[in-house]
């Protein structure tokens, strides 16, 4: 949660994460004074991480030695270690008194001269979030290797498609938004995303992108990492399972049911593809096992894949506890033979006293059997109501 009981209504605040950028920590804040526009106060929020190459105390020394401006003052916050862009960002929030908050890099990619048409398109034109965009008719990158722009593009795909984003460069590190847009909201500030993650949580908003050329760095290094890039598919799974794509799913109940059924029955005749090949296998393949004991082991392979999958797909269980999940396993082991037990009655049935075919009643007997079993494990097993 996010408040801030010395919010100053005509204030922008400027949040810069660093990490080791010794070398351009101290242009970067002399280039975006001499850039913001006039009759508006500014504060620079720097949040360092204890680089080791001393950029903190390169910023003490020089806030000491500069006089104060009225209209400009730079703040300098000090966390103990590396924790991450996201939650840099984060805590530059919390410490901002402005009602408009622009978040960038500190390595001149992105170029301060754009800061000022962030904070019109805010204040004048009253958007809510402003993206600095690449990906817009207007913007460029340069001096990205192919690897990082495919890298780029193929993040910016997941987050449009996967999470419905409709922005052009939702990956953005250099943004604004009015600080009352993420009033309330839960953020997780999960590795370099930060933009992306207010994009999904917030509702009704507008949103404006302002073309710019990327440039990449001159001094230091990239901090992206491998862990940076796991951290982005943690995340977006996580905004994926947040909302608003939910939001756009089916939401009648009947038309959700029959979904899952058909799921149901898909890893159903999945189950009996296993079963079948484990059987013969262990009969001719690998082994020359009785068929009888074959057969168990590929039932109890089946049961066993048709478990993960319904849990994982058809129900979309994602609670992995020990005790839980066994128990899950247990009912839905119970039912599966149940429902093996229903199937060779009813065939018997069928074909005995009513003369229907072997083929037909078995086909008959597979569905009544599947459908008993999927009502009783979305009702028991996966504690679903029936419809819902
Ligand atoms: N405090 C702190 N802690 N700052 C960090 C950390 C951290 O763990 N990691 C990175 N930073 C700072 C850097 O010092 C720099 O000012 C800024 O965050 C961006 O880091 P870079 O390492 O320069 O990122 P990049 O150039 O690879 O990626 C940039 O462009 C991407 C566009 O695809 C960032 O702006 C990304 O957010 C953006 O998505
Ligand atoms: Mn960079």
């Amino acid at each position: 949660m996010i408040e801030n009981k010395f919010m100053n209504s005509n204030q922008v605040s400027i949040i810069i994460p660093t990490y080791n950028e010794s070398k351009n920590i101290i242009s970067i804040l002399k280039s975006i004074g001499s850039n913001l526009p006039k009759n508006l106060h500014t504060e620079a929020i720097v949040v360092d991480d204890n680089s080791p190459d001393g950029t903190g105390k390169l910023v003490e020394d020089y806030l000491k030695n500069i006089k104060k401006m009225a209209d400009y003052t730079i703040e300098i916050i000090h966390r103990k270690a590396k924790d991450g862009l996201g939650s840099a960002i984060l805590k530059g929030i919390q410490h901002a008194k402005g009602d408009t908050i622009v978040v960038m890099d500190c390595d001149f990619s992105h170029p301060p001269h754009i800061i000022p048409k962030l904070i019109e398109s805010i204040k004048k034109y009253q958007y809510d979030i402003v993206v600095a965009s690449r990906y817009i008719k207007g913007g460029k990158i340069q001096g990205w290797s192919l690897k990082r722009k495919t890298m780029s593009k193929f993040a910016t795909l997941i987050a449009k498609k996967g999470l419905g984003i409709d922005t052009k460069d939702p990956m953005s590190g250099f943004f604004a938004f009015k600080r009352s847009i993420i009033k309330g909201l839960n953020i997780d500030a999960i590795g370099y995303k930060f933009l992306l993650e207010i994009l999904v949580k917030t509702r009704d908003v507008t949103i404006k992108e302002i073309p710019y050329t990327f440039q990449d760095r001159k001094f230091g290094s990239s901090k992206l990492s491998i862990r940076t890039i796991f951290d982005y598919y943690r995340s977006v799974w996580k905004l994926y399972r947040y909302g608003k794509p939910l939001e756009k799913q089916e939401k009648r109940s009947s038309v959700k049911f029959l979904y899952k059924a058909g799921r149901f029955y898909t890893v159903g005749a999945s189950g009996f593809i296993v079963n079948y090949m484990i059987s013969l296998l262990l009969t001719g393949g690998i082994s020359d096992m009785w068929y009888l004991h074959a057969n168990v082991v590929g039932i109890i392979a089946s049961i066993t894949t048709n478990f993960i999958l319904n849990k994982t797909w058809t129900f979309g269980d994602r609670d992995f506890r020990v005790k839980k999940t066994i128990s899950q396993y247990g009912k839905f082991a119970m039912f599966s033979s149940l429902g093996a037990l229903v199937q060779l009655g009813m065939v018997y049935f069928l074909v005995d006293s009513n003369n229907i075919s072997y083929p037909l009643a078995l086909i008959l007997a597979v569905m009544t059997a599947a459908f008993g079993n999927f009502i009783l494990n979305k009702k028991f097993t996966f504690k679903e109501k029936l419809l819902e």
